[in-house]
């Protein structure tokens, strides 16, 4: 059994939403399209596990060893959907993880499922290019560590037209590489903003000129600071997002309960149909108004 330990109540919270909207997909779609997909491509093993501490005795209690839970990932959480996707590719770069991901594959015999090990900018770009997505939906699930999503690869998902994707932004990347002093910023920060962002051009929107002054009151010369915090920099990903998706809903801060907020799931429908979208907003508005409650 491989272990993927990760995650804690913003894991559960991400989980439950997009299994919702996997819910609504597939009994919404079902008799519209012949073909219902679902995409994930970082798949990890189809399970997560949970380490419970153990809480030592007291005088009023026994305590409690410590406990080792098994709960589903989103892979098997997509498998369990009902009504049924007809296919399922779980695409995932590491080894172990992707065995796993075939010995959960191993278990449902009766169901089209392939495991992709490759990277998920590539093995998205091949899948979406093979497929001609007249009579094809699905549902993509972008649930990274960090930034490893590719501007490039959410283009040619949008170009489908044909996918609705729920994406873990990773806020923290984008605050840690687009350092506040600009001076800071490195080739690396740059390469790694630009590709997850798809242009430049943040340089120049996210910076602004700062005159600092010596102890003296006297100027001590002109620096360039981004002055945008978390709630400014998430806007700007939603506005890059807009430049290429038919629709793109205000995101769910996670973790959402205590701070600093690290992740924004983002919802981003691809169709242009402004039918398809409305149908889509509405429940992805309902799902996402229901986790801020929760
Ligand atoms: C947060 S976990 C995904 C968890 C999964 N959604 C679940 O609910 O079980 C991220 C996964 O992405 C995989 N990964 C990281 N970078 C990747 C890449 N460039 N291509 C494909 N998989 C990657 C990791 O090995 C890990 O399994």
């Amino acid at each position: 059994m491989t272990d993927h330990e990760f995650g804690d109540q913003h894991t559960e919270l991400k989980l439950s939403i997009v299994e919702k909207y996997l819910h609504f997909f597939t009994t919404a779609l079902r008799k519209k399209f012949p073909e219902l997909w679902y995409i994930d491509a970082f798949a990890g093993t189809g399970y997560r596990t949970i380490r419970h501490e153990a809480i030592p005795a007291n005088l009023i209690d026994a305590g409690e060893p410590e406990r080792i839970e098994r709960r589903r990932g989103s892979a098997k959480i997509a498998i369990d959907v009902t009504p049924r996707f007809d296919f399922l590719v779980f695409i995932e770069n590491k080894p172990s993880y992707v065995r796993a991901l075939e010995d959960l594959r191993a278990r449902h015999p009766d169901r089209r499922i392939a495991v992709v090990k490759n990277d998920a900018n590539e093995g998205l770009k091949s899948l979406l290019a093979s497929n001609s997505w007249r009579s094809t939906r699905a549902v993509l699930f972008l649930d990274p560590y960090g930034m490893e999503v590719d501007w490039s690869t959410l283009v040619a998902i949008a170009k489908t037209q044909a996918i609705d994707v729920w994406y873990l932004f990773s806020l923290a990347g984008f605050y840690r590489q687009a350092t506040r002093d600009h001076a800071d910023l490195d080739e690396d920060k740059r390469a790694a903003l630009t590709r997850m962002l798809g242009t430049n051009e943040w340089e120049r929107e996210l910076y602004s000129a700062n005159t600092t002054f010596d102890l003296f009151g006297g100027d001590d010369g002109v620096s360039l600071r981004r002055e945008a915090d978390l709630v400014a920099l998430e806007a700007y990903a939603k506005k890059r997002l807009e430049t290429i998706f038919g629709a793109v809903l205000d995101p769910l801060p996670l973790p959402l309960h205590e701070g600093p907020q690290r992740f924004s799931l983002f919802f981003c429908i691809s169709s242009q149909n402004p039918a398809a979208i409305k149908l889509a907003r509405n429940v992805g508005n309902h799902i996402l108004k229901a986790g801020i409650s929760s």
